[in-house]
């Protein structure tokens, strides 16, 4: 398969490092230079330009951090990519979906959105879980694709266009929301006056047990340098989710708002867990 792999952030770079290591005719692009090297020396091609990445490919990727910058590059791909499937593994939302679905289909290209489940752990150990929205025809093209970098078990075809990036909103609006009522579980436990080892440790028993079991590091350090998904991501998809609804997301929107402090107050680029930790610590003598 001739492949091509746009975007070599966080999660497109092991992606990708898949994709070479099973021997496709892989090359890359990212719109910073300087990014591939690690996919250079595993046998792929960088591309300077988009259209010098996806002429000639069979399959176009792309793992972009949203739907601008999805809509920033894919405008390239439809004008030089020929004939060729596009899986967008970006989280963007379903009206974006369908919008680029739309702009493919205009071009000859099929497009299928194929957003993924889990951090850089599982994209490096190839054990993502992926739903996929398309027509059951470019699913069964992608499967072996998307087999490299999913938990084969767990790619899954759940519908049409658009119904994968809705599932992977209503994920990340969750996480999200778990991520900011944490910070608030701390902030009450410590005006009640209680042990934030001990509470920590009961919250752990309780549905924060799977987050706590990943981020309880980085907020004892108060450090969310380590990052996995940024705030950054995060915003964008509370921001998307609020978008998405029919109706007003009331917490999701004060969760957003949290998230946009917790950026405002130094966190871009940290790991979502800041969300957390900034909220906990408001109120704190010396806090913003
Ligand atoms: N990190 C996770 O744990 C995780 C898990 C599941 C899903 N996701 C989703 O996967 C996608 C990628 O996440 P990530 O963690 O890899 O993000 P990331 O490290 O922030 O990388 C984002 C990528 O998008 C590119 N980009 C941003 N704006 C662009 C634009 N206007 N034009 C062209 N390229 C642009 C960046 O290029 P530059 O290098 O030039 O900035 C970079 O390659 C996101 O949609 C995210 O929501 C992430």
């Amino acid at each position: 398969m001739r492949v091509a792999f746009l975007g070599l952030g966080r999660m497109g770079t092991p992606m990708a490092a898949h994709v070479a290591r099973a021997g496709h005719e892989l090359t890359v692009w990212n719109r910073t230079p300087g990014k591939a090297a690690p996919l250079v020396e595993l046998g792929a091609t960088e591309a300077k330009t988009v259209q010098d990445a996806v002429a000639g490919a069979d399959v176009v990727v792309l793992m972009l951090f949203g739907p601008d910058a999805v809509r920033a590059v894919l405008p390239e791909v439809v004008k030089h990519a020929s004939g060729a499937l596009v899986v967008d593994a970006s989280t963007i939302g379903p009206d974006a979906a369908h919008e680029f679905a739309k702009a493919c289909a205009t071009a000859g290209l099929r497009y299928v959105d194929a957003p993924v489940a889990g951090s850089v752990k599982p994209a490096t150990d190839g054990t993502l879980g992926v739903v996929v929205g398309g027509s059951p025809e470019d699913f069964a093209q992608a499967k072996p694709l998307l087999d490299l970098w999913g938990d084969p078990e767990r790619v899954m075809r759940v519908g049409d266009v658009g119904s994968a990036s809705g599932l992977k909103l209503c994920v990340n609006q969750g996480l999200g929301v778990m991520a900011a009522g944490l910070g608030e579980s701390l902030r009450l436990g410590r005006d009640l006056g209680l042990d934030r080892d001990l509470l920590l440790q009961v919250l752990s028993q309780t549905a924060y047990g799977w987050y706590l079991g990943q981020k309880r590091p980085m907020l004892d350090a108060d450090d969310f340098s380590g990052t996995t998904f940024s705030v950054d991501l995060m915003a964008k998809d509370l921001g998307l989710a609020v978008e998405a609804a029919d109706s007003d997301l009331e917490v999701t929107r004060a969760c957003l708002d949290q998230a946009r402090r917790t950026l405002a107050a130094g966190h871009s680029g940290d790991d979502y867990a800041a969300i957390t930790g900034h909220i906990a610590h408001e109120g704190e003598a010396g806090s913003s």
